[in-house]
């Protein structure tokens, strides 16, 4: 026995991602079922970056859905860029008048499940086999047994593929239909949590001749770090003591400059790609977030970017629902790949500012420190960087 449900739109993914598009949805008057292979638990403790764009937190807490972000979240300013010991700060609002908040994805899951609850909208969590199917017929369907065993089949107008980087919606898309574009980078990110006092007021990117490090916070007791390492780091190989000094080397300047350290507690090597799948539409699947496009962490892209997919998405299902109007669903995957590639330039370019090649030529070190200095001091490249990395307003409407 399959128990089937009717929905409009079925989403496949309760990230940040689904949940804010389930709740647009619901503001419109839209029904929608989401399901996720993962506990709800696990979602709410899975550490992802903590960056949100000016126009993140707007669309986030325009309906009330993220109401925490302002009150418990911290506006950022400007940034750091610390170049072989010595600072660069970057002024956000001096420059592009714009700001971005430090706000923890997974506390961006926690609120966003709150506010699925009190919209009354159906999420199924911890469900299992899920298979989506039927995409170039009108009635789409998301086959899956739920956390309780039941085997269910969500009958929808629309399917949603906001399930991360391993997508399975992706997968079920014919490889010949789909176009993929992929970089590899040589390294990896050492990333800590620990138990401690914030050592910065705004995050340091640093450079130094042993590699990146990014200096991050969480909040007034719990710290986030990261440094470039080996992608086949081990981290069990990293006692508390030797990453310390790692990271402390990192940042060390003649200004004496020191971290506060602390009891770590939890120690992940991030991998490390660029990924876009194209079209971001097939038939009456749409992909959104993740499971079009991955960046590299490197100026905390990911989750700005799914949303912003979120939102045009949006648009394109209330018009296409509403007033059968389904232009917008037909330039929704331009309208956000146009916005993805200019965020992958960004990623790619901040990450190979900032790290060490370990296979780069000696005029490639150089190069690249020339590069920086060039940037850092002129008021143009600063100004190309805040506005890069606080967000470019609104997606563009340029065909090139
Ligand atoms: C983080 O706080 O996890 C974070 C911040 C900025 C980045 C990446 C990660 O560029």
């Amino acid at each position: 026995m399959v128990e089937e449900l009717r929905t409009t739109v079925g989403i496949v993914g309760a990230g940040p991602a689904g949940l804010m598009l389930a709740h647009l949805l619901h503001t419109a008057g839209i029904d929608s079922v989401v399901v996720d292979n993962r506990d709800r638990d696990t979602i709410a403790h899975t550490h992802r970056a903590g960056i949100l764009e000016q126009g993140s937190v707007e669309l986030l807490t325009r309906t009330g859905a993220v109401s925490r972000a302002h009150t418990e979240g911290h506006q950022h300013e400007g940034t750091v860029f610390r170049v072989d010991g010595v600072d660069h700060r970057i002024d956000f609002q001096g420059l592009v008048g714009a700001s971005v908040w430090l706000y923890p994805q997974n506390e961006v899951f926690v609120d966003l499940a709150k506010t699925r609850d009190a919209d009354g909208g159906a999420v199924f969590y911890g469900v299992s086999d899920t298979q989506p199917g039927g995409f170039d017929t009108d009635r789409p369907t998301i086959d899956f047994t739920d956390a309780d065993g039941t085997a269910r089949r969500i009958i929808c107008d629309w399917i949603v593929g906001a399930d991360g980087s391993r997508s399975v919606c992706r997968t079920t898309v014919p490889e010949t239909t789909r176009q993929r574009y992929a970089h590899q980078y040589p390294f990896a990110w050492f990333g800590i949590l620990c138990e401690a006092p914030p050592s910065a007021p705004e995050l340091i990117y640093a450079r130094s001749e042993r590699g990146f490090a990014l200096v991050s916070q969480r909040s007034d007791t719990v710290q986030r770090m990261y440094f470039q390492c080996s992608p086949d780091e081990d981290p069990d190989d990293w006692s508390e003591d030797r990453i310390w000094s790692e990271l402390q080397a990192r940042v060390d300047g003649p200004d004496g400059y020191r971290l506060t350290t602390g009891t770590i507690f939890d120690k992940t090597v991030l991998p490390f790609r660029s990924y876009v799948t194209e079209p971001m539409r097939h038939g009456r699947l749409l992909l959104a977030g993740d499971a079009a496009h991955t960046v590299p962490p490197t100026g905390a892209k990911g989750l700005n970017l799914a949303l912003q997919d979120v939102r045009v998405l949006f648009e394109a299902l209330r018009d296409a629902v509403t007033r059968g109007d389904e232009s917008g669903i037909d330039g929704y995957s331009d309208r956000a790949l146009a916005r993805v590639w200019k965020a992958q330039n960004f990623s790619s370019w901040m990450t190979s500012l900032l790290h060490l090649d370990p296979q780069a030529s000696d005029f490639e070190f150089r190069r690249r420190q020339g590069e920086l200095r060039g940037l850092l001091e002129s008021a143009h490249g600063r100004a190309y960087l805040a506005e890069a990395y606080t967000g470019w307003p609104g997606e563009s409407t340029l065909t090139i």
